[in-house]
């Protein structure tokens, strides 16, 4: 949440009371940091916000919603790879590696980040196809980040988990905050063990890091990163361009997925919670709406009556058989208010809209 002295700190130089918060170290994300005093004048740097793995499906998305609540220049956009989505470009883009530390470090120098969300990782169908690079980014890239909160370097971090940390032998409807957990794939096993170091770093280094066990998002902005629950993106694409969609996963495989602008309201929502609050410091169970293939395709046919959907299974159904189906989520709800504002019905509308007019806009200025 901005400071109620924001706009007072747009100024190059400050006041005395301002001087006094800098005396006795008081910060918060927009206020101050002291760089020199020059004849009496305190000089001072504005703190950012980085994020790491801005240009996946998430990171745009994020970007651009805390851009237009802080400003395009106090949120850091970056990657490792070099994007032209004009979005991204609208504020700073750098291009980082979540393994390179010292690269980090002097991206956070260099910008005065005091908080960062770590989006980079391999996700679940991607993790299985090279298990030890998944394990070593998803591991790695957390660590770089914990340790420099623990150095004092930054002071919050947002790290998302997935509802990937369960397994097979996991209550698979309404899965509770705290059960039985034991992954099968990489992506979770690196999921879980993530949670743990996070609440770990909380307990013995006091670093502020808050997590949420994202379900499978749904988003009509960007490309779907390798999940298992991407087909709850493509069919949208494939109903439209071509009426039809071959799945991958069996139609009566029900999941827990959610609107990414929920999603998005979620991560700021448990940001910008009072750390008191946030009694958990490994991963929050969130829910947005359950269904399965079918369901969604007799949702997408109630817009496009002769949408045919076909079932091809492949390794995905697998990883899908061992996830919950449904999720219970009243801890985030109690703890930070966390409610969901999309249903099936309102996430196929949406996208099916949503998804017509990027389209249409694409055609009518094409590249
Ligand atoms: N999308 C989902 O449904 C979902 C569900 C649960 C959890 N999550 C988690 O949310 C996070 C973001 O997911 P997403 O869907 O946006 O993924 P994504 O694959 O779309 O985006 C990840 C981004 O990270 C970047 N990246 C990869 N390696 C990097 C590195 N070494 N350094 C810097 N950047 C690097 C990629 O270029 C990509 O832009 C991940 O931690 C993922 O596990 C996502």
């Amino acid at each position: 949440m901005a400071c109620s002295s924001f706009d007072k700190h747009n100024d190059k130089t400050i006041d005395a009371t301002m001087k006094n918060r800098v005396a006795s170290k008081e910060n918060c994300c927009c206020c101050i940091h002291l760089l020199s005093t020059v004849n009496d004048t305190v000089m001072y740097m504005e703190s950012t916000i980085l994020i790491i793995g801005a240009s996946g499906q998430i990171g745009i998305e994020l970007t651009m919603a805390l851009r237009s609540k802080h400003g395009n220049g106090k949120v850091i956009a970056s990657d490792i790879r070099p994007t032209s989505d004009t979005a991204l470009l609208q504020g700073p883009y750098e291009i980082l590696d979540a393994l390179d530390k010292p690269g980090i470090l002097a991206c956070i120098e260099k910008h005065n980040v005091k908080e960062v969300y770590l989006l980079a990782a391999l996700l679940s169908a991607t993790a299985e196809k090279n298990p030890e690079f998944a394990w070593r980014l998803n591991m790695e890239g957390l660590f770089n980040i914990l340790d420099l909160a623990r150095e004092k370097k930054i002071d919050k971090i947002f790290w998302p988990s997935s509802i990937a940390v369960f397994g097979p032998t996991t209550p698979r409807e309404m899965t509770p905050q705290r059960t039985v957990m034991e992954p099968t794939t990489v992506y979770g096993i690196s999921k879980l063990a993530g949670e743990r170091w996070c609440e770990y770093y909380h307990q013995r280094y006091g670093v502020d890091v808050r997590s949420i066990r994202y379900p499978g998002l749904i988003g009509y902005r960007s490309e779907p990163g390798g999940g298992t629950t991407d087909y709850a993106v493509d069919i949208f694409h494939q109903a439209i361009d071509h009426g039809k969609y071959t799945c991958f996963l069996k139609a009566d495989t029900k999941l827990p997925m959610m609107m990414m602008e929920d999603a998005i309201r979620a991560t700021i929502a448990i940001m910008e919670a009072p750390s008191a609050s946030i009694a958990n410091r490994s991963g929050y169970n969130i829910a947005g709406c359950s269904f399965t293939p079918e369901e969604l395709a007799e949702h997408i046919r109630k817009e496009i009556p002769s949408f045919a959907i076909s079932y091809e299974p492949d390794f995905r159904q697998a990883i899908a058989d061992s996830w919950p189906g449904s999720i219970d989520d009243s801890c985030a709800r109690t703890d930070w208010g966390w409610q969901s504002e999309y249903d099936t019905a309102l996430l196929s509308k949406t996208m099916l809209q949503e998804i017509t007019k990027k389209k249409a806009e694409h055609i009518a200025t094409p590249r």
